[in-house]
Parts: structure tokens; sequence; C-alpha cells
């Protein structure tokens, strides 16, 4: 009661002092509004990243339980087939583990040297400490792994080897430039899910997965039967983007949906029309990828908040020393003036405002991953962070082994007449985006 009218008393006292008791519920209705912006915005990013790193969407009744993945990883020796994934193996193929995942005491054993690499059993317990990055073992009461899956965070995260190479703290949203993702999956014992689908041999499918190599996947594959995989881009660096993809599929949610349905094999809902097209996409089409209804559906509820996190996730800035500054900053006149960049990748996005799509011929390349798309187009690809990702190449197919070679296509092409001063100034502006 006696706090109660101090309590009013406190408040008639504040209203009194404001004066006008308008602008004071105006006022704090506003920062009340705010603050409930700058929360949810907090806590979407938190969600997102939480589904970007660990959500499986139900995927494991894809990578477990059709293609049997966990078997090969685990090894005879732990109830599996054939002789089962070390850690050793794991990292050749390019799995990465998260440093902030192991105990201190593991951590120190592995220092040491007192822990097998070159045991699967070793990857099991790594899986059970959920230390592997974009990958959920799914394990029984007795410890036996009976299913696995897979996340965002496989393609697009690596880390930053602080502890080993491969080990280290996450970086969300790099591209993974060492996962072999063609050599895991041909790792499986059953594959008939592709045979069916492709009229090929388990064999050759085999063959033609085996034959991706690094920091490649096909998400075409399963839609037009067609192989050529594109390198896996980075998931950073994507806000004021309209279309995604190296063929401008659609926007990141649309994107992320479909990955998730169509190409990790969630349980969820996609909707895509463009892929009811028999001479386009005769595999889509036929089985009717152009409306999945998967439920119960764990994809969907996930979508807003893993679209927020991605567009909140930025390109890391070019480390000091990775780039001579001085030709950088001439590179820069050179990639808005004579280069003529910019007039596509426009900057800070490093891509158009509006329809960012483009035909083969008006950059001087041919048109037949873009014929794959539903565009018939490339997306001009945005730029930032570009020095993240070197290792494979440049364009969608990595055809371009370097830079230099990026900007003589260019040059030819445009007919730039670039000097060898200007190139070489372009290529430093390029490493610093
Ligand atoms: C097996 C590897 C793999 C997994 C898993 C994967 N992606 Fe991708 N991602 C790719 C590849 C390859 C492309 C390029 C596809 C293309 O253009 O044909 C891509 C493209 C993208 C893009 C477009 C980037 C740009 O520059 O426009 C986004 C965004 C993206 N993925 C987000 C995600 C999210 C979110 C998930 C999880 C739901 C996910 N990816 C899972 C390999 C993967
Ligand atoms: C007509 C529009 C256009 C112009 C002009 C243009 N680009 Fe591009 N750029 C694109 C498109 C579209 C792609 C995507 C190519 C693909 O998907 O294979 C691309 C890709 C790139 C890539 C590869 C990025 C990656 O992740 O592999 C680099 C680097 C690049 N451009 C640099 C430049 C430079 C430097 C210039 C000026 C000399 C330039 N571009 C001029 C449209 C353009």
């Amino acid at each position: 009661m006696f706090g109660g009218s101090v309590g009013l008393f406190l408040l008639l006292s504040v209203l009194l002092s404001y004066g006008d008791t308008g602008s004071f519920f105006e006022d704090n209705h506003k920062k009340a509004f705010r603050a409930k912006v700058f929360l949810d915005a907090h806590d979407m990013v938190a969600e997102g990243q939480k589904t970007f790193r660990f959500d499986t969407f139900g995927d494991e009744a894809f990578w477990g339980g059709t293609l049997r993945l966990h078997e090969a990883i685990a090894g005879k020796q732990n109830g599996g087939v054939g002789p089962g994934v070390s850690p050793n193996t794991a990292l050749a193929v390019g799995l990465k583990v998260d440093k902030e995942a192991l105990p201190k005491s593991l951590k120190r054993q592995i220092k040491r040297g007192n822990v097998d690499l070159d045991d699967p059993a070793t990857t099991l317990a790594l899986l059970k400490l959920n230390a592997v990055v974009g990958v959920t073992g799914f394990f029984d009461e007795y410890g036996t792994i009976q299913s696995i899956g897979i996340q965002c965070a496989l393609c697009h995260s690596t880390v930053n080897d602080s502890f080993a190479p491969g080990i280290g703290r996450r970086l969300d949203g790099w591209a993974n430039q060492d996962l072999n993702v063609g050599t895991i999956i041909a790792l499986a014992p059953d594959l008939s899910f592709f045979s069916n689908l492709l009229n090929l041999s388990q064999d050759t499918v085999r063959t033609v997965l085996n034959g991706w190599g690094p920091g490649k996947f096909d998400a075409h594959l399963l839609l037009d039967g067609k192989n050529a995989p594109t390198l896996i881009p980075p998931a950073f660096g994507l806000a004021g983007v309209n279309l995604h993809t190296w063929t401008g599929w659609g926007s990141v949610t649309h994107w992320n949906a479909f990955v998730a349905v169509l190409e990790m094999g969630g349980q969820g809902t996609l909707y895509e029309p463009r892929l009811n097209n028999e001479e386009k996409f005769p595999i889509a089409t036929e089985n009717g990828f152009y409306n999945v209804r998967r439920k119960p559906d764990l994809v969907t509820k996930k979508l807003p908040a893993l679209q927020f996190y991605q567009l909140a996730l930025q390109a890391p800035r070019a480390p000091r020393g990775s780039f001579d500054k001085r030709a950088a900053r001439r590179g820069k006149r050179v990639f808005n003036k004579q280069g003529k960049c910019a007039g596509c990748h426009v900057p800070p996005i490093f891509t158009e405002p509006g329809w960012n799509m483009h035909r083969g011929e008006e950059f001087g390349i041919d048109n037949v991953q873009a014929e794959r798309g539903p565009e018939d187009a490339y997306r001009t690809t945005p730029l930032k962070g570009l020095w993240t990702h070197t290792k494979r190449g440049f364009f969608h197919d990595g055809r371009f082994p370097t830079l230099l070679d990026v900007v003589n296509h260019y040059d030819q092409t445009f007919q730039l007449e670039l000097s060898s001063e200007d190139k070489r100034d372009l290529i430093e502006y390029l490493k610093s985006l």
C-alpha cells in the first residue's frame, strides 16, 4: 500500500517535471519500440546462427537412412562397413573441427600426440562432442552411431586453423574450399538413390562424385542429370544483393528452402514451379521436386531467422599486409574507370542493385551453366571478401585459376588495353575487398 503510493508519487512527479504528458508517453513509446526491435534482431541472429550451425532439418533420414553414410564413417570395427573414416581422413577430405567444442583435457591429449587420429573411433568421439563442423551424428544409448545429418555450416563454414590445420574457431559464412563433397557422398555404401534418379550404375555415380574435387558441388545434378560442379560460394556479404547463386535462382530465403529440402534432403516444404519443366529439369519434373511437402515440416519455421543471420554476416576485411595498399588505391580507379568493372560490380555491394543478371556473351563466356538455371543467365558475383576464396579458381566453375587470368579475360573481352601496371593494381584492389 505504502509502496504503491510512493510509486504513484514518483510517477506523478516525473510526469509533472515533463510538463507535457503527451510527449512523455510518446518518447517512451518510441524508446520501447526501438528497444524491442533491437532485442528482436538480436534474438533472430542468435536463432539463425543456431540453425545455420546445428540444424539438420531432419536430413539424417537421407544421409543416414537412405545413403547409410554413418556406416562408412564408423567402419566395420564400430558396427559399420569398410575401413571407416579416421580424423586424418576426415580432415583430408576437408571436414573441419570446432576447437571450442573440444574439452580442455582432450585438446591437451591431442597436443601431446596421445589421441589416435588414424582411428575411426576417434571420429565417432568427435561427432559425439558435436565438434565436426556441419555434421551431426545420432547415437543410441550404447553409444553406437545410428544415423548422420548435415548442416549449412558443412559447406559454408571453415575454421581459422588456430589449433592445428583443420581445427580451430568457426568462421561462419566462409566457403569451405577444402571440402570434397563428392568424395564424401561417394563413401556411402548405398548410392541407389542417385543411381535410380540418374539411371546410372552405382559405380558410375561414384566415379562422377569422385570427379568433382575439393570446394565444389553440383546443385543441379539431381534436377537435370548433367554433371558440371560449381564452386561453393561464401554465404556472407549478401545483404543488399538481390539474386543469389551463380545462376541467380532467387533470394536468400528462396535458396535456403531450396537447399534445405532438395539438396540436403531435409523435411520441409518447397514450392518451385520453375522446376516443372520437362526439357530443362527432366529429373526434377519427373519426381515432382517442384512441389515438395514433407511432413512434419522442419524447415519453414526456421527460414526467417536463417535469412536474418546470413544477412547479418558481413564479409571479413582483408588482413593487413595481404595486399599492397598503394597499388590497391590505384587499382580502385582502374576498377571504376578504364576497367569498367563497377558498371556491373557496383560498389559497395559489388553487384547490381536490381536485376543482377547477365548472359554469358555480355562478359565473354559460354552459357552452358547459365542455361542449367532458371534465367539462362549468370548473376554478377558480389566481390566482397574475395580474398577468402582464391584456392579453387574464379567464376562459377573455377575456370580462371588466378585473378590475373580473370583480369586478362576482361581485358580481352572488353578490349580495355590495360597496361601490366594497371592489371597488377587492379588485382591488388580485388584482394583488398
Ligand atoms: C553440400 C554443400 C552445401 C550445403 C550443405 C549448403 N550449400 Fe549453400 N551453396 C552450395 C553451392 C555449391 C552453392 C552454389 C550453387 C549454384 O550456384 O549452383 C551454394 C549457394 C548458396 C548461397 C548463394 C550465395 C551467393 O553468393 O548468392 C547461399 C545464400 C547458400 N548457399 C546458403 C546455404 C544455406 C543457408 C544452407 C543450409 C540450409 C546451405 N547453403 C547448404 C553448397 C552448399
Ligand atoms: C557485364 C557485367 C560485368 C562486368 C563489366 C564485369 N563483371 Fe565480373 N562478373 C560478372 C558476372 C556475371 C560474373 C559471374 C561469372 C560466373 O558466374 O561464372 C562475374 C564474376 C567476376 C569475378 C569472379 C568472382 C568469383 O567469386 O569467382 C571476378 C573476380 C570479377 N567478376 C571481377 C571483375 C573485374 C575485375 C571486372 C572489370 C575488369 C569485371 N568483373 C567486370 C559480371 C561482370
